[in-house]
C-alpha cells in the first residue's frame, strides 16, 4: 500500500510478515489455537541439568504474565513447618551476626520468623527465647537498668552511649529486683556533683503499674501521668518491665505477627546442634517456650541427625522440627523419613560461604531448591531456601522454584536489630560484623565485637564447630569468613520493603498468592528464560556514568 505525504512523496508501508497480514482482533484467537506452549520454558526445562547445567538465582528470569489486580492484593501466606503457616516467607538465620531475640522478635512481629542462633551457653539462648515469648508490643522487656550505686557521671554516660535518659533504678542494678527510683535526664542535667551516687538526683514519686496490666490501659496511666517513663512491677515492687511514653505514639501494631492460632504469644524458633549435649540445650529451650527447632549442621543427612530428629519427634511432639542442610533428593528423603516437619535447603551458597571452595562439595542454590522442594512437597514438608539471596529477585526465584520461605544471613546482618555495633569502615562507611559461623572467628568464638555469646560462659558452645563437625579437630578448617556488610537501617522498614517487592512481582509474573506460584511453576503456566552473561549483563545498570542505587524510600 502506497501513501503519499505533505510534499507528495509515496511512503511504502512496513512490511512485517511476508503472509497475509492478520487482523489484530484475532491475536488472541491465533494465539490459543496456534501456539499450544505458552512462551518460554517449563520450570522442568530450565533445571534440566544434563543440557543447562546446575543453575542458580542469577542464571534465569521469571516471564510476565498479565496483570488483573493490585500488588497489595497478593496473599504471602506460607507454610514453614507442617504445621506452622507464616503471613510472610521471610527467615533469619541463626548466626550470631544476624539473629538474637530483637531480631527474632522483630521478624516475628513482621510476619516471618527469626532463629536465634546456638554460639552461646544453653542459658544464655533460653533466656533469649523467653523473651521473645514473653514480648508484648510496647512493653520494653530488657530495659537499661543501673544500680543505686551508679554516679550520676556513669549514668550521663550511659545516656550518651545510648541516646535516651530515663534509667530506673533498682536494689541490684537489674531487671526482676525491687525498684528504688527512677533516674531522668532532667535529674541528671540538674544535679551539680557528678561523682553523687543516682540515689542523690533519681526520682521517688513514682507511678508505676502492676505486671498483667494491658497496653492500652498501661497507655491509659503514661498519658495520665506526665511522666516520661511507666515501670511494671510485680506484688513485690521488683522491676518487670518498662513502658516509654516516646514509645507510645509509635506504638503501631503489627497484623501480620507470627503467632500460633489462640496464641498472643510470638512464635519462637531456635537452633541446636546435634550433639549428646544438645539434648540438654534443647530442654531449657523447650522449657522456655520453643516452638520451633531447626537441626543446624552443613551437611544434614548423617546419623547424628537422624538420631536427633526422632528423638525430638519422640520426646517433644508439641514441637517442631526443621531438619538440614540438604541440597539432594536422597538427603531429604533421609530426614522426611525420620520426621522432620521442614527442610532448609542450601549448601555453599551463602555469602560468607567458601564451603565449594574448600570442601569441593555443595550444589548451586537454584538446582538444589528445585529437587529438594518439589520432592518434599510430595510429603507435604515445606522448605526454606537458605543462603545466597542478595535482593528480592533472588527471594522469588526460590519461592519460585518450590520453597515455602527463604532464609537470610548477609541481607540482615546490616539492620539495626542483628546483634552488635555499627562501626566505621575503612573506606568511611557505616557497617556492621557479618560472619560465616564456619569462620575461624566464629568457631573460636572470638567476639569480634559482635555482642553475641553469653559474656558469662562465652566459651559454653561453640556452634561453628558443631555445625562443620570440627570438634576435636587439631586444626580448624574454615568453611567461612568473616568480615562486615553496610548499614540497611531497621528490619521496621526492610522486611516491609521485601514484602512490598514481592508482592509487585508476583503480581507481574500474573499470580494472586504464593501457592497459586507454586501451582503455576508445576502446571507449566508460570515461564522461565534461561540467562546468558550478556544477558545478566543488560538486567543490570549499564552504560551509566555514575548512579546511586537508592532501593526504597
Ligand atoms: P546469606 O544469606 O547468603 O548470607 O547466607 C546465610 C546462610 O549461610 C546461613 O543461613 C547458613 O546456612 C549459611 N552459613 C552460615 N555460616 C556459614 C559458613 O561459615 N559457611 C558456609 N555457610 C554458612
Amino acid at each position: 500500500m502506497a501513501i503519499m505525504n505533505g510534499d507528495s512523496t509515496e511512503i511504502q508501508a512496513p512490511v512485517l510478515h511476508k503472509e497475509k497480514v492478520l487482523d489484530h482482533k484475532n491475536a488472541l484467537e491465533v494465539l490459543k489455537n496456534e501456539y499450544p506452549d505458552r512462551d518460554g520454558i517449563d520450570v522442568k526445562t530450565l533445571l534440566d541439568s544434563k543440557n543447562n547445567g546446575g543453575l542458580t538465582y542469577n542464571d534465569f528470569l521469571v516471564l510476565p504474565g498479565y496483570i488483573g489486580f493490585p500488588a497489595s492484593a497478593v496473599n504471602l501466606d506460607t507454610p514453614v513447618t507442617k504445621r506452622i503457616t507464616l503471613k510472610t516467607p521471610f527467615l533469619s538465620s541463626p548466626m550470631d551476626t544476624v539473629t538474637e531475640h530483637n531480631m527474632a522478635i522483630h521478624m516475628a512481629l513482621l510476619g516471618g520468623l527469626g532463629v536465634i542462633h546456638h554460639n552461646c551457653s544453653a542459658d544464655y539462648q533460653a533466656e533469649m527465647v523467653r523473651k521473645v515469648k514473653r514480648y508484648e508490643n510496647g512493653f520494653i522487656l530488657d530495659p537499661v537498668v543501673i544500680s543505686p550505686t551508679t554516679t550520676v557521671a556513669e549514668a550521663r554516660a550511659l545516656k550518651e552511649k545510648w541516646g535516651f535518659g530515663g534509667f530506673p533504678v533498682t536494689e541490684n542494678g537489674t531487671l526482676r529486683s525491687k525498684l528504688v527510683g527512677i533516674i531522668t535526664p532532667r535529674d541528671l542535667q540538674f544535679h551539680d556533683d557528678a561523682s553523687d551516687p543516682v540515689t542523690k538526683a533519681m526520682s521517688t514519686d513514682l507511678v508505676t503499674a502492676k505486671t498483667g496490666i494491658t497496653l492500652s490501659e498501661a497507655n491509659a496511666i503514661l498519658s495520665q501521668s506526665k511522666k516520661g517513663k511507666l515501670p511494671i512491677v510485680d506484688e513485690n515492687y521488683n522491676l518487670i518491665s518498662l513502658l516509654s511514653r516516646s514509645d507510645l505514639m509509635k506504638n503501631v501494631n503489627y497484623p501480620l505477627a507470627s503467632k500460633l492460632p489462640q496464641s498472643k504469644q510470638l512464635i519462637a524458633a531456635a537452633a541446636i546442634g546435634t550433639r549428646p549435649d544438645d539434648r540438654k540445650r534443647l530442654a531449657k529451650l523447650v522449657e522456655a517456650g520453643l516452638d520451633i527447632v531447626i537441626l543446624d549442621s552443613s551437611q544434614g543427612n548423617s546419623v547424628f541427625q537422624l538420631d536427633m530428629v526422632r528423638y525430638v519427634k519422640a520426646t517433644y511432639p508439641g514441637l517442631d522440627v526443621i531438619g538440614g542442610n540438604v541440597v539432594t533428593r536422597e538427603q531429604a528423603a533421609a530426614l522426611i523419613e525420620a520426621g522432620v516437619d521442614g527442610l532448609r535447603i542450601g549448601m555453599g551458597s551463602g555469602s560468607a560461604c567458601i564451603t565449594q571452595e574448600v570442601m569441593a562439595v555443595g550444589r548451586p542454590q537454584a538446582a538444589s531448591v528445585h529437587s529438594v522442594s518439589t520432592f518434599a512437597a510430595r510429603f507435604g514438608v515445606p522448605c526454606i531456601a537458605d543462603g545466597g539471596v542478595q535482593n528480592v529477585g533472588h527471594i522469588v526465584k526460590g519461592l519460585a522454584l518450590g520453597a515455602s520461605t527463604v532464609m537470610m544471613g548477609g541481607l540482615l546482618a546490616g539492620t539495626t536489630e542483628s546483634p552488635g555495633e555499627y562501626f566505621v569502615s575503612r573506606e568511611g562507611q557505616l557497617v556492621k560484623a557479618y560472619r560465616g559461623m564456619g569462620s575461624i572467628d566464629a568457631m573460636e568464638d572470638k567476639k569480634a565485637g559482635v555482642g553475641s555469646a553469653n559474656p558469662n560462659d562465652p566459651k559454653a558452645s561453640n556452634a561453628g564447630t558443631a555445625r562443620y563437625f570440627s570438634e576435636g579437630d587439631k586444626l580448624l578448617v574454615a568453611q567461612g569468613v568473616s568480615g562486615s556488610v553496610l548499614d540497611r537501617g531497621s528490619v521496621t522498614k526492610f522486611v516491609p520493603y521485601l514484602m512490598a517487592g514481592v508482592q509487585h512481582s508476583l503480581q507481574d509474573i500474573g499470580v494472586q498468592s504464593l501457592t497459586e506460584l507454586r501451582q503455576g511453576v508445576v502446571d507449566g503456566f508460570v515461564r522461565f528464560e534461561l540467562r546468558t552473561v550478556s544477558a545478566q549483563a543488560e538486567g543490570n545498570v549499564h552504560g551509566l556514568h555514575s548512579f546511586d542505587k537508592k532501593l526504597y524510600a
